[in-house]
């Protein structure tokens, strides 16, 4: 069969991270795909350190442009984070005929009516596993594996660096700063940390969770937000003594026939699986009206985990299951849902 080429949109820490599983697991890749994904385009705003990551055989252009609209490309695969230009850059893609994968939280969380309406009437397909909980399968979960079920709630940490940081202060006394520097080190924070911290990266990622699970598009702006960075060590240490851990817990969940929906730092007795959480994974707790509760967890930031969930939704598109998965989604307004619990 014909190789899916790509083109990819940013090359730092996930991006660099999806070359190397492409370039040193070509073939891999290809027995499963079916066919040989080929990198065959890649846009960057440096280009010479660009060079010294991937090979003289893949253009690089400081146009992203370029490669939305390259005619030689069938998926842009887009990780530069961020709402303008990815917005543009994901819309050329879709206009011209192409597959989107992306890691975009951001995006998705404030375009994604748009995007996806435009990538249905396009027939085409948004992937975008990487986007939440980095390395958990949980798009795939929500999306396939729990169709037989009504999601009732669903209980979330969703970023790895504020789960990180609240690991570092506790096991290891760290201050607070000094565990927010690390996680930059490691490549698991945003560009701007604050998204981390605040409880903005996980409200997102809650707001799309919300909308595969329970058919409703919900803003961060609906529903109450607060991060981690007001906590301290003495609380993490009580909180202990008490029998509980604090997590950056993101939850949704039917009361009433109503959603309710909050992120905030919350009190989980040690015993259960999300308390035992620790450093840059997440966990999502999902009850289903038949399957009962069932946890998915893995790396949620970094550069290979974040990877292996963009190399994943490659291999769908490639087999020809994007399309299908992407129309199976709870993302069209027709479908039924559920009413948001009123904030007063
Ligand atoms: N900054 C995010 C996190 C990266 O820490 O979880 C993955 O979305």
């Amino acid at each position: 069969a014909a190789p899916l080429r790509i083109g990819m949109v940013g090359l730092g820490t996930v991006g660099t991270g999806v070359a190397r599983i492409l370039l040193e697991h070509a073939q891999r890749t290809a027995d499963r795909a079916g066919r040989r994904i080929e990198l065959v385009r890649v846009a960057v705003r440096n280009v010479a350190k660009a060079r010294a990551e991937i090979t003289k055989a893949i253009e690089i252009t400081t146009d992203p442009m370029k490669v939305a609209t390259a005619t030689d490309v069938d998926v842009v695969v887009e990780l530069i984070g961020g709402l303008n230009p990815a917005r543009e850059i994901v819309t050329a893609a879709l206009e011209s005929g192409k597959d989107v994968v992306t890691a975009n939280k951001a995006l998705l969380c404030n375009y994604g009516d748009d995007l996806f309406a435009l990538a249905r009437r396009k027939e085409r397909s948004i992937s975008f596993e990487a986007a939440v909980a980095g390395g958990v399968p949980i798009i795939a979960a929500i999306g396939q594996a729990m169709t037989g079920n009504q999601i009732t709630s669903l209980a979330a940490i969703v970023n790895g660096t504020s789960n990180f940081i609240l690991t570092r202060m506790f096991h290891e006394n760290s201050s607070y700063e000094d565990a927010v520097k690390e996680a930059q080190r490691l490549g698991y924070a945003e560009a701007d940390p604050s998204m981390d911290v605040k409880g903005t990266d996980a409200a997102q990622k809650l707001g799309l969770l919300t909308q595969l699970a329970f058919g409703r598009r919900v803003l961060p702006e609906q529903f109450p937000v607060q991060g981690i960075d007001e906590l301290s060590l003495m609380d993490l240490k009580f909180a202990d003594e008490l029998g509980y851990a604090i997590k950056l817990l993101a939850t949704a969940k039917l009361v009433g026939g109503h959603l309710e929906l909050h992120t905030q730092p919350t009190l989980i007795r040690h015993s259960r699986p999300l308390a035992q959480v620790n450093g840059p994974y997440n966990m999502i707790e999902l009850t289903g009206d038949a399957v009962g509760k069932a946890w998915f967890s893995a790396m949620g930031a970094g550069q290979m985990a974040t990877a292996s969930a963009v190399v994943a939704d490659l291999v769908d598109v490639a087999v020809g299951r994007a399309r299908i998965n992407f129309e199976r989604l709870h993302l069209w307004a027709e479908q039924e849902t559920f009413p948001l619990q009123r904030i007063e």
